[in-house]
């Protein structure tokens, strides 16, 4: 299959670790110019810039923060300066809030206003606010491709992850708005919505917790971040001709399994 990546520039955002750093990966194998953002780990960062440059590739580690979105337009403006224009966005970075992941104890009623606008500022706005900032780049070079990471959490719903959901399921409704308005000058605007994926940033957790929720999914077994980055790697090239406006789920997600007691943790 050919992406026709070759030279294409590509922003993946939240790169440092997990589902970023191995999409950042796959696109350096596909000879792209990778920039790769991170936030509080810039040797993380620079870790997988160098392993996409040891495999003969090109790459750079910009900062961004999703909670000061200043620091988007910063990012971009470093991107193309240095490489003249931005083709592909991967949309990954994530506020997750706290630690990691949402505690899924929380009752609604306990998580404070601030903290729905902050989740909504980070993970939606902060994607519109990426996306804003690709456009006229991609415009004036007639071609683009744009893809939006939420996830299952979006459509299925989980105790106490509220804010990070609903944020998540806002870029639904942004995909669908964006592939009419930018379909026109050549770009196309997707969203992959992974289920539980096992990644390098997250603790390992015991076999009998992974199996329960491996066995809640269509495939029985969950993916990883390479799963994920060979969807995102093929909505986001010159594989996809013409598919815009989709929410593309993968066989770790628990949406489609029925008896939804055994995927819950
Ligand atoms: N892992 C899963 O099971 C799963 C399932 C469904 C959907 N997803 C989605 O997939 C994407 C990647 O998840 P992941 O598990 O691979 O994440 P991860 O490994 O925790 O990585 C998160 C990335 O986002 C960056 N980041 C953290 N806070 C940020 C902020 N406030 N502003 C900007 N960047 C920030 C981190 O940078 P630093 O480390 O440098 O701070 C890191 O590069 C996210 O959009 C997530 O919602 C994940």
């Amino acid at each position: 299959m050919d992406t026709a990546l070759e030279d294409r520039v590509v922003l993946v955002t939240g790169a440092s670790t997990g589902i970023g750093a191995a999409t950042a990966r796959a696109y350096g194998q596909e000879g792209a110019l990778v920039a790769l953002t991170y936030r509080n780990n810039p040797e993380k960062a620079e870790k997988v810039v160098s392993g996409i440059e040891g495999a003969g590739g090109r790459a750079l580690a910009v900062r961004l923060d999703l909670e000061d979105l200043s620091t988007v337009e910063e990012a971009v403006d470093t991107v193309v300066q240095q490489w003249g224009g931005i083709d592909v966005l991967v949309a990954n970075a994530v506020r997750w809030g706290g630690d990691g992941p949402p505690d899924p104890s929380i009752r609604f009623e306990d998580v404070p206003l601030e903290e729905w606008q902050a989740m909504i500022g980070a993970n939606l706005i902060g994607a519109a606010a990426q996306v804003r900032a690709v456009l006229s780049s991609m415009r004036a070079r007639g071609w683009g491709r744009i893809v939006l990471i939420s996830s299952s959490v979006a459509e299925e719903g989980l105790p106490g992850p509220g804010p990070y959901g609903t944020a998540k399921s806002g870029l639904h409704g942004l995909a669908r708005s964006l592939a009419w308005e930018a379909g026109r000058d050549g770009i196309l605007v997707n969203v992959v919505a992974p289920g539980f994926t096992l990644t390098d940033s997250r603790p390992p957790l015991p076999a009998f917790i992974t199996d329960k929720l491996a066995a809640g999914t269509p495939t029985r077994r969950l993916s990883d971040a390479d799963d994920v980055a060979r969807l995102v790697l093929f909505l986001g090239s010159g594989a996809n001709g013409n598919l815009t406006g989709e929410v593309v789920r993968d066989g770790s997600s628990a949406a489609r399994a029925p008896p939804r007691r055994s995927v819950t943790p």
